[in-house]
């Protein structure tokens, strides 16, 4: 991984953050994406300091806005001529209905939206590259996921936390396998992962008191961030995987997924619809 350059979001905190450590041990140059100065320049130097490593750049983005992914991948795209590997690793689980400054359901905007918009931008970044490798961390929930895109957004319904986090982890893997069949013959491959449980602070973030001690009790079986980043570090290391692509992978494996990703045109009908939104908003998912 000497020198291989990696971009990786949720860099701050968690998973991403010790995936960020592993692939900068590696000796790869790291591209830490975050959200909060603060904390990504704390991560940043706890990194450096660990890994020995002084490739370790810092982008800053909140993911939920369209815009500043914009801005992201403009800011990446002056700084890199190829991108090796973009982990899409952030995510968060939101208890409570939120939108954005958009109008867009959070959990579908950060879960989904922003790694479906930010690969996009960055696809030609990582075809500069021998070969580019995305990964999407998923979750094991993506297997009660539902998909109804007509009521994506939980406007006119009550909103469950948990499905809604569960449809968004569907959408990632049902995007893996679309953009697996865009990517063929090609030099980029899409991988998705479960890490595992993991003792992170992703049921600490925006949620109330009590679904905060009912996630410190489950951490207490968890595993750590070390493991939890290994599935995601070995589909952006492993050589073997240079041409394994469209999977979703539990402990370094392939595992089986929720069937609905392989509906017929779902993955089309998912692109078309995330696509829609971003036109709303006055974008584009080309460079
Ligand atoms: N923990 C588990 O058991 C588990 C299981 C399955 C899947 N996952 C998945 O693993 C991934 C990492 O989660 P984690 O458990 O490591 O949680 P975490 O400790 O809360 O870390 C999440 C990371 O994502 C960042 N993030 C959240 N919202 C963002 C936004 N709007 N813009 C930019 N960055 C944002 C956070 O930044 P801040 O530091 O600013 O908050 C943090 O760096 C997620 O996709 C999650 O769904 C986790």
């Amino acid at each position: 991984m000497k020198n291989k350059i990696c971009v990786i979001t949720g860099a701050s905190n968690g998973i991403g953050k010790e995936i960020a450590r592993q692939l900068a041990t590696k000796g790869a140059r790291i591209a830490m994406v975050c959200r909060n100065e603060q904390r990504g320049q704390i991560a940043k130097k706890e990194i450096e300091e660990i890994s020995g490593s002084n490739k370790i750049d810092l982008f800053l983005a909140d993911l939920s806005s369209l815009i500043q992914i914009r801005q992201l991948t403009e800011n990446l795209g002056k700084a890199y001529g190829h991108i090796d590997v973009l982990i899409n690793n952030a995510g968060n689980f939101f208890l409570k209905k939120q939108y954005n400054e958009a109008g867009i359901e959070m959990t579908y905007a950060v879960n989904f939206l922003a790694p479906f918009y930010l690969t996009n931008l960055l696809l030609v970044k990582l075809m500069n590259a021998d070969q580019g490798r995305i990964i999407i961390v998923s979750s094991r929930n993506q297997s009660i996921g539902k998909i109804d895109l007509g009521n994506y957004d939980f406007r006119n319904r009550i909103y469950n936390g948990l499905q809604a986090y569960s449809n968004s982890k569907l959408m990632t893997v049902i995007f893996t396998k679309e953009l697996e069949k865009r990517l063929r013959g090609t030099n980029v491959t899409i991988n998705a992962a479960h890490p595992g449980d993991v003792v992170t602070n992703i049921g600490m973030n925006d949620n109330n008191g009590l679904f905060k001690i009912l996630w410190s009790i489950k951490c207490l079986f968890n595993i750590p961030v070390e493991q939890g980043a290994e599935t995601p570090v070995y589909l952006a290391t492993a050589p073997e995987l240079t041409k394994i692509s469209g999977g979703y992978f539990v402990r370094k494996k392939k595992a089986r997924y929720n069937p609905i990703a392989d509906l017929p045109g779902i993955g089309k009908e998912l692109w078309d619809f995330s696509e829609d939104i971003i036109k709303q908003n006055n974008l584009s998912i080309n460079q």
